[in-house]
């Protein structure tokens, strides 16, 4: 019968083995797969794994500081960088969904890259894969599309040219996160909900500009804090808040305004395949409401998405 606890001592025993004098380069990204598969790694190579957290200036409020803490408090060897312009400036003028997620996957090749090239003789790229990731990149795109190891494609980023280490490719989530339990992983990282790679760039609407992302922020720290305080985060699979690309009207004392829309969403769901949206109390919605638009500057309008998927998807993009 599986169980954490075996499973992290094979685990480490194989990586061990596969792994011997060799260095391994990982990227973090502050979820619990890439902080689960690094804590493994690095309980069986120790400071011969190297991991990289950028900021691209798409993370929730404080979350890259407060996640690089927990990192290094785990005891990772692990670098921090601020790459925020290179991807605002890369996203600059963009609308399409697509095109904003190929701009953000293309600047993350180049940063990563620079930052492994710096790493003397490292052989292998660690990845928080795991169970569902593995089907979903077989049926939908293709086993082409998973990075192949040993394959020296002239032009490939040279961490592409590293052959893959994926200690998590056999577990789903809900074992993800027992083993990073066993691990002693802190909850605020084995608790979080999942959030996608492009991060906030596909919960705003349209263009990406600084101001906006902080705008988001804002509204997004409000949500999250308070569904915490109110005990509904656990309850809960995803939320986040959506900046849209319209203005209404408001008032305020005797003036007239004219100013965003943010939309809040928040569901349950398994695996993100399908999803419902969650019945969060009224009383809950109204404070969120007014404290988003007491406290966030040019935001006058807050609804709650009430769409399912299918038809609708969990990201507005
Ligand atoms: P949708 O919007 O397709 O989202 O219902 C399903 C799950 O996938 C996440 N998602 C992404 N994750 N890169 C990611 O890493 C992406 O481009 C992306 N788009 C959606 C979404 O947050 C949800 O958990």
């Amino acid at each position: 019968d599986w169980t954490s606890d075996t499973f992290i001592d094979a685990t480490i025993a194989e990586l061990k083995q596969k792994l011997g004098n060799d260095k391994v380069v990982m990227g973090l990204s502050g979820g619990v797969d890439s902080s689960v598969a690094a804590t493994l790694i690095h309980r069986a190579i120790g400071d011969h794994l190297t991991c990289v957290f950028v900021d691209n200036g798409l993370l929730r409020k404080n979350e890259f500081e407060e996640v690089l803490e927990s990192y290094k408090n785990m005891g990772l060897n692990v670098i921090g960088i601020d790459a925020k312009q290179r991807f605002y400036d890369a996203l600059s003028g963009l609308t399409d969904p697509e095109a904003k997620r190929k701009a953000i996957g293309r600047v993350f090749i180049e940063v990563f890259d620079d930052e492994a090239h710096k790493i003397e003789g490292v052989k292998w790229l660690g990845q928080g894969t795991i169970y569902p990731d593995v089907i979903e990149s077989v049926s939908v795109k293709g086993p082409s599309a998973t990075i192949k190891s040993h394959h020296n494609v002239g032009g490939l980023p040279d961490f592409m040219k590293l052959s893959v280490v994926e200690p998590l490719n056999t577990l789903f989530k809900d074992e993800v996160r027992e083993v990073g339990r066993a691990l002693e992983i802190p909850e605020n990282i084995i608790g979080r909900h999942p959030f996608p790679g492009p991060g906030l760039a596909i919960r705003i609407l349209g263009d990406i500009t600084a101001d906006k992302v902080k705008t988001l922020q804002e509204v997004d720290h409000i949500f999250i804090k308070g569904l915490k305080d109110f005990g509904l985060y656990d309850q809960v699979w995803q939320a986040g808040a959506i900046l849209l690309p319209i203005q209404s009207v408001g008032v305020m004392g005797d003036e007239r305004t004219y100013e965003r829309v943010v939309a809040l969403r928040a569901v349950g769901s398994v695996d993100g395949m399908t999803a419902d949206w969650i019945h969060l109390p009224y009383e809950f919605l109204g404070k969120m409401s007014n404290e988003i638009i007491n406290r966030v500057k040019g935001v006058n309008r807050v609804v709650y998405d009430i769409s399912s998927k299918p038809p609708a998807t969990i990201e507005w993009e």
